[in-house]
């Protein structure tokens, strides 16, 4: 099986019903309607209700994807699930959906590259099936990220929301379809631009720190901004020309949703066409690893994406980690 293409097959995605609205965060902060929509495209974000957790919503999009690609679940060899908010410290939120999946055989796993899990696990996947050591794999990506946001921080509760989007990549032997390229990084030395300094071994997990907010995320939007414009611009460019492709050879371009003007900023850096720019950020804000396979499964359901489509994926987050993977649909 060496040297095949990988390709994804099916995906599938999955939110909580509770749905907070800019009205709901205008009696919680200082803001407005008008601010979020202006400074960030979010006009609503979905929300876990108390007693929800990640693994729930990813079972549920991994489902989808497994029933759409009509495999079984003891098919899986490789089971990833990108988050940086799982269920729990140990085991794993991979574990726990393999076995709510019946996933058997998979070997399952989590994988914290916060908004660029997603491209960081398919980019494992396309490597562990080209090299023949997986047949079919499920990348997840996942996130309860409400359940770390201060909402007396008005410059980070606006943005983030929840939500589960999952992708089966299987063989593609003997065609043209599937990953044509993937390129992903990080930087350390950025790891304060977007970070939650509780929640782990270094603070421990006392009543001072829980109460103080030490687990709540904190953010240099900001600086961030431009960085991550820069990255997902270069990154993509990279991927593209090793590729033998540019810009305007893209059929859909699906960016991580972090806000509405670094999308724009990136797509006309990389000049393609606004018309193919995917953007679900006005009704799910950021949902970090999620968002790019829930916009994925969106433009497949809405038919935005036909075989042999150019599909060029970017992300960027927290760590700062940042991706590109280029695809023949
Ligand atoms: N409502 C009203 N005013 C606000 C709000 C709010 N929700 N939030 C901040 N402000 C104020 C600030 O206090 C500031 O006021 P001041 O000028 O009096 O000090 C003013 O608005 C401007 O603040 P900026 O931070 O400069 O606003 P900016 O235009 O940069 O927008 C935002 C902020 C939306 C966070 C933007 O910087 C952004 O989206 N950055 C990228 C963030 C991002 O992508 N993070 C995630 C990447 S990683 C991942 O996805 C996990």
């Amino acid at each position: 099986m060496a040297n095949t293409n990988a390709r994804i097959l099916s995906t599938g995605r999955a939110y909580p019903e509770g749905v907070l609205t800019n009205a709901d965060l205008e009696k919680l902060v200082e803001t407005s309607d008008e601010w979020i929509i202006s400074r960030t495209g979010i006009k609503e974000r979905h929300k876990a209700a108390d007693g929800e957790y990640t693994s729930q919503f990813a079972v549920r999009a991994a489902q989808q994807a497994i029933e759409r690609a009509r495999i079984d679940p003891s098919e899986i060899d490789l089971l990833i699930c990108a988050t940086v908010t799982p269920d729990q410290i140990l085991p794993s939120t991979g574990c726990l959906i393999q076995a709510e999946l019946g996933a058997h055989r998979a070997a399952a796993f989590d994988l914290a590259a916060a908004c660029s899990g997603f491209l960081y696990g398919l980019t494992l996947a396309n490597q562990m099936i080209r090299g023949g050591q997986a047949r079919y794999a499920l990348v997840i990506g996942a996130e309860v990220l409400t359940r770390y946001v201060d909402y007396t921080d008005r410059s980070t509760c606006v943005i983030f929301g929840d939500g589960a989007g999952a992708a089966l990549v299987g063989a593609s032997e003997g065609d043209e379809r599937g990953i044509l390229g993937t390129r992903i990084r990080s930087d350390g030395r950025y790891a304060e631009q977007l970070y939650a300094p509780g929640g782990g071994t270094r603070l421990g997990i006392t009543a001072d720190n829980v109460n103080s907010g030490q687990h709540y995320f904190r953010m240099k939007g900001n600086e961030l901004f431009k960085v991550a414009v820069r990255s997902m611009a270069d990154v993509s460019r990279e991927v593209l020309e090793e590729a033998g492709y540019k810009g305007e050879d893209v059929k859909l371009f699906i960016p991580h949703q972090a806000n509405q003007r670094i999308t724009d900023a990136v797509a006309n850096n990389l000049k393609v066409d606004s018309g193919i720019v995917y953007s679900n950020i006005a009704m799910h804000g950021n949902t970090s690893s999620a968002s790019i396979p829930i916009a994925l499964d969106e433009c497949v359901e809405q038919g935005r994406i036909s075989e042999g489509d150019l599909v060029l994926l970017a992300s960027f987050g927290g760590g700062v980690t940042w991706g590109s993977v280029l695809m023949r649909w």
